[in-house]
Parts: C-alpha cells; sequence; structure tokens
C-alpha cells in the first residue's frame, strides 16, 4: 500500500496533475505449472528464424495491443528470453514471450505481449500458451512469474484468473478496479476473488 506521504510527493513532481492508474499486475504464486487443455490440431512451438512475417500479421489482425511494425516485433524478439507460439495448420495464430524482468528489485519471469487471433478466440489457445510459457518459467528457475494487463480485457483476465494467476494489491486503486472486475464476471469466477476485496466487499 503506497504511503500517503509517497502519493503528494508524486503529485508534487507531476506538478500536481495526478498520475494514470498503474496497469493491473497478477502473479502466478504456485509451485506447479497449470492444467493445459491440448487444442485440436493446434501445437505450441518455440519461435524459429522466419517466424517474423506470421507473428506480425498475428499482431495486426490482433489489434488490441497497439500498432506494430516489423521493427517493434524484432524489438520485443531482441527483449524476449523464450518466444512462443501456437501454430494451427500451418498458421500462427498465438503468441507470448517469457521476459527477463526485474520487479522491486528482484529478479522476475514476465509473461508478455499475449495475442491470438479473433478467429481462433475462444476456442483455449490463450490457456493453452500463456500456460506453456508458465510451464517453461517454472522450469527456468525460482523466480517470481508476473504480467501486466488491463481493467478492459475481460477475455485476458478470465483466462489469467483460470490458469490460477492471482491479483496484486500495490497498489491503492487495485482494490476498486478489481472489485468493479469481478462485478463484471460470472458467478464461476468468484472463486478467484482475492482476499483484499473479500473483506468488506464494498
Ligand atoms: C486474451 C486473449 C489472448 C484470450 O485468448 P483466447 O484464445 O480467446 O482465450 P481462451 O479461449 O483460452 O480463454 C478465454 C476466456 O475468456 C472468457 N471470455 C470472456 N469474454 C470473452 C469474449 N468476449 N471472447 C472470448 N472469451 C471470453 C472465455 O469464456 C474463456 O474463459 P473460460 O476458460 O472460463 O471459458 C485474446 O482475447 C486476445 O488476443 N485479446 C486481445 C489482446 C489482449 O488483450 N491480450 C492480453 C494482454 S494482457
Amino acid at each position: 500500500m503506497p504511503s500517503i506521504v509517497g502519493t503528494l510527493k508524486r503529485m508534487m513532481a507531476s506538478g500536481g496533475k495526478s498520475e494514470p492508474p498503474p496497469q493491473l499486475v497478477m502473479w502466478y504464486l504456485q509451485a506447479a505449472a497449470p492444467s493445459i487443455r491440448e487444442v485440436d490440431r493446434c501445437e505450441v512451438r518455440n519461435f524459429r528464424s522466419g517466424d517474423e512475417d506470421g507473428w506480425l500479421e498475428l499482431l495486426q489482425v490482433n489489434g488490441a495491443l497497439g500498432d506494430w511494425d516489423r521493427a517493434r516485433v524484432q524489438k520485443v524478439l531482441f527483449a524476449t528470453h523464450e518466444q512462443f507460439f501456437v501454430e494451427c495448420e500451418g498458421k500462427i495464430v498465438a503468441c507470448t514471450g517469457v521476459n527477463d524482468k526485474e520487479r522491486d528489485g528482484k529478479p522476475c519471469w514476465e509473461i508478455g505481449w499475449v495475442a491470438v487471433d479473433p478467429a481462433f478466440q475462444g476456442r483455449g489457445i490463450g490457456k493453452l500458451i500463456v500456460g506453456t510459457a508458465v510451464a517453461r518459467a517454472l522450469e527456468l528457475g525460482a523466480r517470481p512469474i508476473y504480467l501486466l494487463t488491463d481493467d478492459f480485457r475481460v477475455p485476458a483476465l478470465c483466462s489469467y484468473l483460470r490458469l490460477g494467476f492471482a491479483p496484486d494489491d500495490s497498489h491503492a486503486s487495485y482494490t476498486r478496479r478489481w472489485l468493479d472486475i469481478f462485478a463484471l464476471l460470472g458467478a464461476d469466477y468468484q472463486v478467484y476473488k482475492p482476499s483484499f476485496i473479500t473483506v468488506g466487499d464494498t
């Protein structure tokens, strides 16, 4: 929980304007890998040279992660520790990467740039690729695993909760925001409500 003094200092540093709230953070805190369901005629595999065009096409058709060109894909590839794709009948339809990052001064694995081709969404491919990336991160070494996401990305939030990611409560805005998110989710997601919002539950 940030201190009042810290919040005031940040407000003064920004000339009194309030900063935009940070992205949501979710942690994978379990020792065991998530259970992963295979998807018919699709396989998860690592990056191979020559994947760049299919990857760029996927990010462009996905359309929910900003503007992409070859240079941006190359930059992400350079920064990624291990890059995964789901390929279905010869087409790259999903991507994510395991990234070597630090949070609060500690080495972590970040699961980043998750996207599924809209024509293939809702079939379990998102959970398949993120679950595989988490399993790999667990194999890579004993580090906390996290991802960054946004309040409006409901299918992403659903997938991450199902896989076992837990909401982080380190920012003052998170309680209200997760309360609003859980209010939108169906009854079968309420079991994933973190204790920092079930207490009081307003
Ligand atoms: C997030 C994303 C990768 C999920 O891919 P996917 O293959 O559709 O995911 P899955 O099929 O494995 O799971 C989707 C879950 O969301 C739920 N869901 C809720 N609203 C949904 C919607 N409008 N469309 C699809 N799924 C939805 C599904 O029911 C499913 O949950 P379940 O396991 O309880 O049934 C995909 O929606 C996407 O590319 N979104 C845009 C990019 C993005 O937001 N990336 C995440 C950045 S943090």
